[in-house]
């Protein structure tokens, strides 16, 4: 069974009809820039235009790079403010002609994904998937099941919030190299390590790529600490399973 699944991102509004069974893309994804400022009708504009590439009708996940409780965006951390309370289902529902819309986290949906076809499948006890981009987004799993919104990009970490220093934007910011970023998102595990005892730690966005350049960077860490596997199309993914309730 096919489903539409959208990846909404700092720089890039991706999506494709989904494959729920093989947990993969049915046809390569199709992506628009993310409109500056990303207002919410710009975006949704976006969104629009990604199913229409497909000729899609039929139900749609979507991520979104913030909390989201329902289907009402709660924080807008790395995106325009005027999301904040907006109900995204039913602005892009009326978008899409009526379709029908689920809407999560973006990190929550890149987890879901994992922990049924990539980097935690078959994985009990506590897990925690981590995406690092513009910010560093978190998925808690507790025997498979996902606590959402967990936000754990924003602890304190050095009297600073953690994704200020230690996403991929911070090490780009300040042309950090592998090292001294490894050295900071080691921290970051070891304080997130203290807080949950995780059995498993899955490091995903789209420096997962990169891997062998910093996780052998990474040491005394107890729990395990792999990259995620299905990199940049985890959010994809896991939104269209949102959208077909297997979450
Ligand atoms: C947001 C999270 C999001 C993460 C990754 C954070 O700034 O608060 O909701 O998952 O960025 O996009």
């Amino acid at each position: 069974m096919n489903v539409f699944g959208v990846d909404i991102g700092g720089s890039g509004i991706k999506g494709a009809p989904v494959d729920l069974d093989r947990g993969d893309l049915a046809e390569p994804r199709h992506k628009v820039l993310t409109p500056q400022p990303a207002t919410p009708s710009d975006v949704a504009g976006c969104v629009a235009e990604v199913v229409a590439h497909f000729g899609w009708s039929g139900p749609v996940g979507v991520t979104f790079p913030g909390v989201v409780t329902g289907s009402t965006i709660r924080t807008a951390a790395n995106v325009d403010k005027g999301w904040i309370d907006v109900d995204a289902a039913v602005l892009l529902g009326e978008r899409l002609g009526g379709l029908p819309v689920t809407v999560l986290n973006d990190a929550d949906a890149a987890g879901v994904a994992e922990m049924t076809h990539g980097a935690g499948r078959g994985r009990t006890g506590t897990v925690l998937m981590l995406t690092f981009g513009t910010g560093i987004g978190s998925a808690l799993f507790v025997d498979g099941r996902l606590v959402p919104n967990t936000e754990l990009g924003h602890l304190e970490l050095n009297g600073k919030e953690a994704e200020k220093h230690a996403s991929t934007k911070a090490k780009e910011d300040k042309d950090l190299d592998w090292q001294e970023w490894a050295h900071r998102v080691r921290a970051y595990l070891a304080h997130l390590e203290m807080l949950f005892s995780p059995e498993l730690f899955i490091v995903g966005g789209g420096v997962s790529r990169k891997a062998e350049k910093f996780l052998p960077l990474i040491d005394g860490i107890r729990a395990e600490v792999v990259p995620a596997q299905l990199q940049n199309n985890a959010g994809i993914v896991g939104a269209a399973m949102a959208a077909a309730g297997r979450r």
